[in-house]
């Protein structure tokens, strides 16, 4: 980036800064040398797939491929703590791009985490190994919401550089960005930790609405802002992760949920990258899931994709929904259930396979490595 550039992205950023509205972090469309801009991913499989075109492969990724599973990632990974190693640009475009030398995926996903835009804000947060994100303090009043520090654009520096070394290296394999939805990202907030029932963000949006917005919209301006970092830098596609959102109904998912996502994607709406959308135990939200306006739903293992795309009216492409249960399933198991969950998705208007949910880290890599091999083995007729 230009030295100009740069100031004039720094100038805006003031300016959005000075505002209320969910206001973009920097202007404009990708630049000319973005991958899917320049020629270089637009016609990929999982891009194709992703606008509901005829792929010259099935495309497949799976959530959570970078991680655990990887004997080369729990070797770079030794001694440096998780969101550390988000931080160090080298090390987290290596960690992207092991997923995808090993498997032969049809994209990166970004190795990072949901809770990186709080610490770049300067909100106390670690991830505790065997655990999750853990808080120093959770934020629960009106004065906690009020007292959040804002991110900055020039505190994602690293997060666009890590993008920018790893699309130097993926070529023609496209790099997915990422984002926490709001609702995730505060229920974390708010209970200062992983929770299973979600009961303090569930309260606090019945008893003090007031405060739960202002929460909801801050966590969405801090989502926006990491995902579009890593879309004008280089990634070609989105997915916000809304974890937890199963936790909600329908009613409290419209009214207190979606118009923060919303916000949350209007900071990357006008770079025209395709936007997908998933969560799990979301059988009942797809659709007011689409209607935060995305281009793709990704859906877990709970629902067939048939079932799925009945649901949505064939609106959209779907992703998903191997049951990573399976995994650990005898060969011929697997195999018969990743050819059901293409038969389900041939209904809808386009699919990309993945997981109903992220790779288990006891998952053996030889197994995603023949998955991958058997779906691009399928004709994607
Ligand atoms: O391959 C990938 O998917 C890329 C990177 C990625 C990570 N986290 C890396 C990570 C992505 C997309 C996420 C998103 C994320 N983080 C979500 C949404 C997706 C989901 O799984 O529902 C959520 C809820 C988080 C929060 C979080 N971070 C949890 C619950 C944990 C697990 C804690 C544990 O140790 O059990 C993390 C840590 C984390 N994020 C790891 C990785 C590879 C494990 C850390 C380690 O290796 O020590």
């Amino acid at each position: 980036m230009t030295a100009c550039r740069y100031l004039l992205l720094l100038f805006l950023g003031t300016i959005e800064g000075m505002t209320s509205s969910p206001a973009t972090s920097a202007a404009g469309a990708l630049a000319a040398g973005h991958p899917l801009v320049d020629g270089r991913t637009a016609d990929s499989p999982l891009i194709t797939a992703y606008r509901g075109g005829k792929p010259s492969r099935r495309p497949v990724w799976f959530m959570r491929q970078a991680g655990r599973s990887l004997p080369e990632y729990l070797k770079v990974r030794e001694g440096i703590a998780m969101l550390d190693s988000c931080l160090r640009p080298e090390l987290a475009s290596e960690i992207t791009l092991q997923p995808v030398r090993r498997h032969d995926v049809d994209a990166g996903i970004f190795f990072s985490d949901i809770v990186i835009p709080l610490k770049l804000a300067g909100v106390g947060v670690d991830i505790v190994p065997g655990v999750g994100p853990v808080l120093d303090k959770p934020v629960r009043t009106a004065a906690d919401v009020a007292a959040l520090p804002q991110l900055t654009w020039e505190a994602l520096e690293p997060i666009r550089e890590a993008v920018r070394l790893t699309v130097a290296e993926l070529g023609s394999t496209p790099l997915i960005g990422f984002a926490g939805a709001p609702f995730t990202l505060a229920a974390y907030m708010v209970e200062g930790k992983p929770s299973r029932d979600h009961l303090g963000p569930r309260t606090m949006m019945h008893a003090d609405p007031e405060t739960w917005r202002a929460l909801a919209n801050w966590a969405a301006d801090a989502s926006g802002m990491f995902l579009q970092a890593q879309l004008q830098a280089g990634a070609s596609a989105g997915q916000l992760f809304d974890s937890w959102a199963g936790s909600l109904g329908l009613a409290d998912y419209k009214n207190f949920v979606a118009p923060a996502s919303t916000r949350a994607l209007d900071h990357v709406r006008h770079l025209g990258a395709p936007l997908i959308h998933f969560g799990t135990g979301t059988s009942e939200l797809l659709v007011a899931m689409r209607d935060v306006g995305v281009d793709v739903v990704g859906v877990d293992y709970r629902l067939p994709l048939d079932e799925a795309n009945r649901r949505l009216g064939g609106s959209v492409p779907l992703q998903g929904n191997i049951d990573p249960a399976l995994l650990s399933a005898p060969w011929a198991i697997l195999e018969a259930h990743v050819r059901s969950v293409i038969e389900a998705g041939a209904a809808a208007p386009g699919h990309v396979l993945n997981l109903g949910h992220g790779v288990p880290p006891e998952t053996d890599p030889a197994v995603l490595t023949r998955v991958v091999e058997l779906i691009h083995s399928i004709s994607p007729e």
